[in-house]
């Protein structure tokens, strides 16, 4: 039930009206009635935000719910909690389901399942091939007319460039973006992590950042000839920063997200772990793809999110099941689960002194949002505006906590950061005027 809410004195931000002040927030029935100095409460139940950041709830662009037919490692009631717990209130589900998310009933499936099990806003994306094999063209129009926000083969590249321009071109005609999972298979072939010294010491077989780098500009010079919108999913290198920010110069209809981890973590995590040591522990929690990459990587990737040439942060929460990790590296699935540290893990960069909180805030809400043009499905999404969805997160960009993957909604439990403090902290999550998550430690 969404009720009468008043969240009191927080330093409130809200990217798309270039607010940041301390107010108070009313919503009821669902909406965002004011922001103001001073509102009386009229019944309304009052939060103390003292101290706290007050923000739209947060939008991921790229989230693998598993469901339908992978279940055993997500679901639907289980993803959106996770979201919930993450400060997400709106979550884009990938189609690497079982089956694909490349025909109207399955995406029709997944939001009659996230109407009664979601608790908070799940939009789809629909398969750019059919069964994601990179052959043949998904029904785009069906898909579109489902509600699907855009088409990608996350997790598996477009490899031939034909496919790749019909579908940016089909694409198009619906005013829709290709989300693009680069990677040149012939060059990262057998990859297990980033070709570098890391994988030579650990005897593992790497991928260069040009298997990256050189789909981006394959990919960034088809857009620029359709005219139509890419865009670049997990970017993890410097080659791949510099060409979406030359591309975005040109003109070229490209943005781009980049994870948490490819902001945060090095491939050196996955020989020694986040939290350090000399031992070497070929941990595969730290096993995604793309892989984690080497600091000059992930500083480019830092100064592109906050120059603006990288959009947005996008999870690609990648829950996998315990057996899928605890086995040898060559084996281990790709991917971690993201959407419960997400915010603590970025908050690094706002620590470090890279990004400052209110740019970091604006691409976890309206830095995605823009990139997809998801105002135009979800009229108000990721605004404070009276009117609009009353979807809000509040944060503790001090508190620290250990990250105890056991306490995580998800039931994916693969994280290589299982014991690390982070510092910054989802205090509560409001997803259409009803609280859907609310920490331990006391609110009020
Ligand atoms: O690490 C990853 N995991 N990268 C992907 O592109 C896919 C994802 C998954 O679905 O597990």
């Amino acid at each position: 039930m969404s009720e009468r809410i008043i969240i009191r004195g927080g330093r409130v931000i809200d990217p798309a009206r270039r607010l940041d002040e301390i107010a108070d927030v009313l919503l009821d029935s669902g909406h965002i009635v004011e922001v103001v100095r001073g509102g009386a409460a009229d019944g309304a139940r009052e939060i103390d935000a003292r101290g706290l950041v007050v923000a739209p709830g947060f939008v991921d662009l790229h989230t693998h719910l598993r469901d339908p037919g992978l279940e055993y490692k997500e679901d639907i009631a289980s993803g959106t909690r996770a979201a919930a717990r993450g400060g997400f209130t709106t979550v884009c589900a990938m189609p690497n389901t079982q089956p694909a998310m490349d025909n109207r009933a399955t995406v029709e499936y997944v939001l009659r399942t996230a109407a009664a099990e979601a608790i908070v806003r799940v939009l789809p994306i629909g398969a750019v091939s059919k069964d994601r094999a990179g052959e043949a063209l998904a029904e785009l129009g069906d898909l579109a007319a489902a509600g699907c926000v855009g088409f990608s083969d996350d997790g598996a590249p477009v490899d031939d460039a034909t496919l790749m321009r019909r579908a940016l071109e089909y694409a198009s005609a619906f005013g829709l973006p290709v989300i693009d999972h680069c990677e040149e298979p012939s060059l990262s072939h057998g990859a297990v992590m980033h070709e570098g010294w890391v994988a030579t010491r650990l005897g593992l077989r790497g991928a260069p950042a040009a298997a990256e780098s050189s789909m981006v500009e394959r990919d960034v010079a088809l857009a620029a000839a359709t005219g139509a919108h890419v865009h670049i999913a997990h970017v993890s290198t410097r080659a791949a920063v510099d060409a979406v920010r030359r591309a975005k110069a040109r003109g070229v209809h490209v943005t781009a997200e980049a994870t948490p981890h490819h902001l945060t973590l090095t491939d050196e995590t996955v020989a020694f772990g986040a939290l350090g040591g000399d031992a070497l522990l070929y941990d595969t929690d730290a096993k995604v793809n793309p892989p984690l990459r080497p600091q000059d990587d992930v500083d480019a990737c830092v100064d592109g999110l906050a120059d603006g040439t990288i959009d947005c942060v996008a999870t690609d929460h990648a829950p996998h099941a315990l057996i899928e990790k605890l086995c040898e590296f060559d084996e281990a699935a790709f991917g971690m689960s993201g959407l419960e540290t997400a915010f603590g893990l970025c908050m690094r960069l706002v620590h470090a002194g890279r990004l400052d909180l209110a740019t970091l805030v604006e691409r976890m809400t309206l830095g995605p949002v823009r990139a997809l043009g998801l105002d135009r499905v979800v009229p108000g999404i990721a605004t404070l505006a009276a009117g609009a969805p009353a979807d809000i997160v509040l944060l503790d960009p001090e508190r620290a906590w250990v990250v105890d993957p056991e306490r995580f909604a998800s039931k994916g439990k693969n994280t290589p950061l299982a014991g690390v403090t982070l510092r910054g902290a989802v205090v509560a999550t409001v997803a259409g005027g009803r609280m859907v998550f609310e920490s331990e430690a006391e609110l009020v």
